[in-house]
Formats: structure tokens, C-alpha cells, sequence
């Protein structure tokens, strides 16, 4: 494996304990993911301290909102560099090709995500949101969409890598959270598997959070991940 896959959700209202958790687990991981926890605390001044660590970010902010709202907030996230970001593929057509539009309007190399169906969910709690059919085929119409857009890549569960991977193979980046052994809780995650699968199955960036960052010790969790990979 040429690159590390795996990016640690830094989910975390602290400036300082994010930086120290990326001190410890830095050598054992492929980059850091900064989500909705860790910016609506800390803010860009968090993202700029954290760009200092020099480990590939991932900016999460999920956006979903009408397409200008959109775009004209990733072009503020596009000068941060980051190597993936994250939107809604639920936000539609013309929201996601705005996205795009930009994106090569800038020249830059960050990578668009899109966020399927996010992995709290499953087939029966799906139906609170009035969405019909499963989540597969839910997956599948999204990726669908997220591909003819000219997304970079989605993000979906361990359990729908396979038919993402068959569908589109390299031309569609597969970003796995969700990851979980069998041996550890899985909070609010409903769809897992473990790293190990997950990168058998073909993830390409596989997320991993609180069981590093919850570990007694994070390096120790990390370089367990790191090697359970090899
Ligand atoms: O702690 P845990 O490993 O469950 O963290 C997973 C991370 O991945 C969280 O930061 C969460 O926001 C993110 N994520 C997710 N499901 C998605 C997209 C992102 O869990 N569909």
C-alpha cells in the first residue's frame, strides 16, 4: 500500500486537544479529517492552526444548501487546500455542478466528495426521512448522481464499497467511515465493518474517530488500525 488510507476524525471542540492528539497519532495515520464539531468551536483560526501540522486535511462541513449559498462556501474552503471536502449529493444537480464549476474555475486539487446516506442511518430508520426504497438503492442513485456531476468521489458505508467499486472503479473515490472491529462499540454508526475489510472491499480513504480518539491510548489505537491494514 503506497499511501496511508486512513484519516482520524479529530471530533473535537478543542484546539488544543486536537493539536495533541495529531502530535501523538501522526505517525501511524494518512491525514486528519476536521469536521462540524471541531469548526463551529474553533473556527478557521482552528483550520489554519491545524494546517501547520502538515498532515493532509480533510475539511467535513457536509455542506447542503441552495447552489449559490453553496458554492460561494466552498470557494471560502478551496483557499484552505484541503485534499478532500465534503457536500450533500442530496443537495441536487445544479448544487453539485455549481461545486464543480468552481472547483475548476479556481484550478484547484482538492477533492469533491459526496456525502450518500450518511452511515446513522439504515433501512428502517431511512423511512423517518420519507425516503422510499433501501439504502443500497438509495446509495446507488446518489453515487449515480455524484459521478454524472463530475464529483471526485462519495462517501458511503463499508457495506455498499463493493457495488460502488463495480459500478465505477477508480473513476469514483470511495470514503469509508463506519470503520469498527468487532471487539469495539459502535456509538451511533448502524452500518460497519472493519478496516481491514473495508480496504479488501476497496475504500480508498477509510475515517476512523472515536476509536482512536476515545482510546486509552490514540497512538496505540492508531498504529493497531495502521498495522490491521498492512
Ligand atoms: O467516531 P467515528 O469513527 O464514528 O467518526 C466517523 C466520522 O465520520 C465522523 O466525523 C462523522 O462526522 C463522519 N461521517 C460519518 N458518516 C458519513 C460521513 C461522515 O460518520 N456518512
Amino acid at each position: 500500500m503506497s499511501k496511508n488510507p486512513i484519516f482520524c476524525a479529530i471530533d473535537t471542540s478543542s484546539i488544543d486537544k486536537a493539536i495533541e492528539l495529531i502530535n501523538q497519532i501522526s505517525p501511524y495515520v494518512g491525514g486528519v479529517k476536521l469536521g462540524l464539531e471541531f469548526f463551529t468551536s474553533c473556527g478557521i483560526n482552528g483550520i489554519e492552526k491545524v494546517s501547520k501540522c502538515e498532515l493532509p486535511l480533510f475539511l467535513d462541513l457536509k455542506f447542503y444548501d441552495i447552489p449559490n449559498t453553496v458554492k460561494n462556501s466552498l470557494k471560502n474552503i478551496l483557499s484552505f487546500n484541503p485534499q478532500y471536502t465534503t457536500l450533500h449529493v442530496s443537495g441536487g444537480a445544479d448544487m453539485l455542478n455549481k461545486c464543480v464549476e468552481i472547483k475548476e474555475d479556481l484550478h484547484s486539487t482538492t477533492k469533491l466528495i459526496g456525502v450518500t446516506m450518511l452511515t446513522s442511518f439504515n433501512d428502517k430508520t431511512i423511512n423517518e426521512i420519507g425516503l422510499g426504497g433501501s439504502i443500497n438503492q438509495n446509495v446507488d442513485n446518489l453515487s449515480k448522481l455524484a459521478f454524472n456531476c463530475g464529483m471526485d468521489g462519495i462517501v458511503c458505508s463499508p457495506l455498499e464499497i463493493k457495488k460502488v467499486k463495480n459500478t465505477y472503479g477508480s473513476k469514483l473515490k470511495i470514503v469509508v467511515p463506519g470503520i469498527r472491529d468487532n471487539t469495539i462499540k459502535i456509538d451511533d454508526q448502524k452500518r460497519t465493518l472493519s478496516a481491514k475489510k473495508a480496504i479488501e472491499l476497496g475504500a480508498d480513504v477509510i475515517v476512523i474517530g472515536r476509536p482512536i480518539t476515545s482510546a486509552e491510548s490514540p497512538a496505540s489505537s492508531a498504529e493497531m488500525f495502521y498495522q490491521s491494514i498492512q
